[in-house]
């Protein structure tokens, strides 16, 4: 089966919604709680492909995942093909694609030809793609997501020639690398999905359901693709204009291993649900049996939660407090903390 390809030929879906490749975020914990949420197709963190291969400590630290978080693309970072071609071999067993990171904009990336700066060398991300084609099964996909070149026709260009390869989508994040905050240009996302036959993500400034639905009627591309949106709003593909209050509780109720990243994704997610005052409270809290309190008095959900902390237990651990909730992980890949922690902030 190609769930990946299947889904985008699926005629009973508008389009495929799609959570975006997010270091620190798009981590399996996160995942589990949007696909609760109508979100049809998650990317992990960009995991850069030499240390994954290198380092043991890399591959345990950095991929986590288990049986129902698919499908799932694992998004690397790398500047060679070879890398890319050897840590796909080793993780392509737990996920349904591979997909390479043509966007970084970041200093340490370009001047190391990483994200962006591959926009630069396109021979490189055409033999990835080619290597990649040659030697998985077709039922993996391979991708690439980039960003707009200056030019929008040497844009169109470039996803022309990569298309030739044998790519099996293109995620469009619409801004040039040197773009942070201007409105993604949908008008060059939408030439290039009618320059290319194979599906096109659009990514950029999707805020809610009704962005996404525009969005995905102005340019005709099959799959829209949300980062900051879906991390303020986890229900933000089932259509909810707020986080709901079903998704903080759901949240709770996933098995964490990071007080950091538990609470992180709250702070984000109870943005709007929260007084200014509530806010500056909440994000000074440092253990998740506060966390709790907060929230059961916040959203007057006390038995919900009250039985959870029950059954719960609190863990001290190098990188804080931890909280052991109800709900364990089944057949967990490897396990995952926080090797990331030196590329937190990269995209923000
Ligand atoms: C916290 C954070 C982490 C990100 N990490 C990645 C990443 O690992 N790989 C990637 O291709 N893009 C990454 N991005 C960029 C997003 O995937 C996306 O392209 C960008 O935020 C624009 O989409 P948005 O307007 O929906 O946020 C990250 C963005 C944020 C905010």
């Amino acid at each position: 089966m190609n769930s990946v390809v299947e889904l985008f030929n699926d005629e009973n879906k508008k389009f495929v919604k799609v959570c975006a490749p997010m270091v620190r975020y798009s981590k399996l914990q996160f995942r589990k709680l949007i696909r609760l949420y109508d979100c049809d197709l998650c990317f992990t963190p960009m995991i850069m492909a030499d240390s994954y291969v290198r380092s043991a400590q890399a591959r345990a630290h950095e991929f986590q995942s288990d049986t129902d978080d698919r499908p799932l693309i694992v998004q690397f970072g790398a500047n060679n093909s070879s890398d890319f071609i050897n840590a796909s071999n080793l993780i392509i067993p737990y996920c349904d694609g591979i997909d390479l990171n043509c966007g970084c904009p970041q200093r340490w990336a370009l001047n190391d030809g990483y994200g962006a700066q591959l926009l630069k060398n396109p021979e490189i991300i055409k033999d990835c793609v080619r290597q990649f084609r040659n030697r998985f099964p077709s039922n993996k996909t391979i991708s690439v997501k980039l960003r707009l070149l200056v030019d929008n026709r040497k844009s169109v260009d470039l996803c022309q020639q990569i298309e030739a390869t044998g790519i099996s989508f293109i995620t469009v994040h619409g801004r040039t690398a040197i773009q942070k905050n201007q409105p993604i240009d949908q008008e060059c996302i939408k030439l290039i999905n009618e320059s290319v036959g194979v599906p096109v993500i659009l990514n950029g400034d999707v805020k809610n359901l009704s962005d996404a639905i525009s969005m995905h009627e102005y340019t005709g591309c099959k799959g829209i693709m949300s980062a900051r949106g879906i991390l303020h709003n986890p229900g933000l593909f089932a259509g909810h204009k707020i986080t709901p209050i079903s998704a903080v509780i759901n949240w709770l109720n996933i098995y964490h291993t990071n007080f950091l990243w538990f609470h992180h994704h709250l702070v984000f997610m109870c943005d709007r649900l929260l007084s200014k005052n509530a806010k500056n409270t909440f994000n000074q809290l440092r253990t998740a049996s506060d966390v709790i309190s907060f929230l059961e008095s916040q959203f007057h959900i006390p038995n919900v939660l009250s039985s959870n902390r029950k059954l719960g237990k609190e863990l001290s651990g190098i990188s804080g407090t931890y909280y052991q909730n109800v709900v364990k992980q089944k057949n967990v890949s490897s396990q995952s903390e926080d090797f990331m922690e030196s590329s937190f902030n990269l995209f923000e």
